[in-house]
């Protein structure tokens, strides 16, 4: 008989959508498989008000196809200009979930970002307040610091004086990549969270680089050395409710990331939860799997839970070598291969 998991239907804490007809794209394959996701705001121009995320909000509404419950869940881009008064208005009637921190240059859209955490410290003391998460793109971007070095150089530099100035506040690590940084979530307290994406789960820095370069390997924070992979995967195994999904779907089309200066991001939506699945059966933790996809993430965020569940049966699905992806089309995570387990219709 095929094995099945029944699980509560799960959410994706961390992805981006983009806009127009790339949105329209990819915010179905997301549908597919999660009740909520929590919208990456780094469009160009950047989603940096209540006002613009709630006009992203329902342009991404409209996008779901008809039957689908979806429900996207807003964040606002901070700069060093943003109103602490805007950002707690849109937590408080519900267009914002959290809002978002990225060190100016850390990545893509990033040049409108924080230039230095000191200028928003208003803003993040006004969040902590009224229990308003930080959701955080954890990469210093000095030149002189190496890039495999760039998440760790940030704990100690902005992540950990930050959580200390201001231990009310709840952060959530994004799309953590190192042994480091599980140490530091393991050792802080229950208002720091990370969301861990499927490929640092599933690759290490030599799928970048060995045997010619992958461009559709490539996305930020890099996927550091073996070492840090195991990390990742013995925490998101754990049964830690610190850690939950979150993939970072970054969909770029194949031109843009097959270029002389190729983008950073990994599409995982088409696939995310059979990817996902399949490490927790590797690592014999299918019992945990529903707290890492399903449980953990509302209870950080303060939500309920999903009431319907999802079934995932281990039973074999190619991944298409592209997927349309609106304008171009876009080579998907796990392209070519043959995934172990898959939705149950
Ligand atoms: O690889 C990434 N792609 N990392 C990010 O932080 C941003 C994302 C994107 O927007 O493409
Ligand atoms: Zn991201």
């Amino acid at each position: 008989m095929t094995q099945t998991l029944t699980i509560r239907r799960p959410d994706d804490w961390h992805l981006h959508f983009r806009d127009g007809e790339t949105m329209r794209a990819v915010v179905p394959h997301t549908a597919r498989q999660f009740a909520r996701a929590i919208v990456m705001p780094n469009l160009a121009p950047p989603v940096t008000t209540s006002a613009l995320a709630a006009a992203y909000r329902d342009r991404i509404a409209a996008a779901v196809l008809e039957g689908v419950e979806f429900t996207p869940l807003m964040t606002a881009y901070l700069t060093d200009e943003t109103d602490a008064g805007d950002m707690a208005a849109g937590f408080a009637d519900g267009v914002l979930t959290a809002a978002k921190l990225y060190p100016a240059g850390a990545t893509t859209n990033s040049a409108h970002g924080v230039t230095d955490v000191a200028n928003i410290e208003g803003v993040l003391e006004r969040m902590a307040e009224i229990g308003m998460p930080l959701c955080v793109h954890g990469e210093v971007t000095h030149s002189d610091i190496d890039i495999f070095d760039r998440e760790a150089v940030f704990i100690d530099r902005i992540l950990a004086p930050l959580v200390e100035r201001m231990p009310d506040l709840k952060v959530i690590f994004e799309h953590i990549t190192t042994k480091q940084a599980v140490e530091f979530v393991d050792t802080s307290g229950p208002r720091i969270g990370a969301t861990i994406t499927p490929q640092h789960l599933h690759i290490n820095r030599n799928a970048i680089l060995v045997g010619g370069i992958r461009p559709h390997m490539f996305c930020l924070p890099v996927a550091k050395r073996e070492e840090h992979r195991l990390a990742l995967r013995k925490a998101a195994t754990s049964g830690s409710t610190k850690y939950f999904l979150g993939t970072d779907s970054a969909p770029h089309h194949r031109h843009a990331k097959e270029s002389d200066c190729g983008c950073a991001g990994i599409f995982n939506a088409p696939f995310a939860l059979e990817s996902y699945v399949t490490v927790f059966d590797e690592e014999g933790a299918l019992d945990r799997f529903e707290g890492f996809a399903s449980l953990n993430g509302p209870a950080f965020y303060g939500l309920p839970v999903n009431e319907d569940t999802t079934t995932l049966e281990k039973a074999p699905v190619e991944v298409p070598a592209e997927v349309d992806g609106g304008e171009a089309e876009i080579v998907p995570f796990h392209a070519g291969e043959t995934l172990k387990w898959r939705l149950a219709s």
